[in-house]
């Protein structure tokens, strides 16, 4: 087992929209992100998306046919698999998602720039359920 520290882990990387595993278990994945400015529309045909947002915002979540839900620090969302959802920070969010492990931040919008790379590791570590003392 391994803590970890989501301040020195937000500390650790410093680009928006880049998703950092911080912890898996039970097949989800708990990442790091800070958001800024506009995402891309997308949707995660298989995945609910958890938004929780930690630090700064506040971050407007966009839907096409649904209002707007606007978080703040302490507030958190689940955007349902297959809805078409639009992030938007009007000033940097630091941010924790959890979702299934592998789903892609751009979903299926088919963006193809480096916002859509597969997840990196935190730099200060992940807590994964190894057995105590692994
Ligand atoms: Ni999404």
């Amino acid at each position: 087992m391994e803590k970890v520290d989501t301040d020195a882990g937000f500390e650790s990387f410093s680009e928006p929209w880049s998703p950092r595993l911080a912890a898996e278990l039970n097949g989800q994945a708990m990442k790091l992100a800070r958001l800024d400015g506009e995402f891309v529309w997308h949707s995660h045909p298989e995945a609910d998306e958890l938004f929780w947002v930690m630090e700064g915002g506040p971050l407007d979540v966009e839907f096409r046919e649904a209002p707007t839900e606007t978080l703040a620090p302490g507030e958190l969302l689940v955007v349902p698999a297959g809805v078409e959802h639009r992030p938007v920070a009007h000033d940097e969010a630091k941010v924790a998602l959890f979702e299934p492990a592998g789903t892609e931040n751009t979903g299926d919008s088919g963006a193809d720039d480096e916002r859509s790379n597969a997840v990196r590791e935190l730099a200060t570590g992940v807590s994964r359920a190894d057995a105590p003392g692994e």
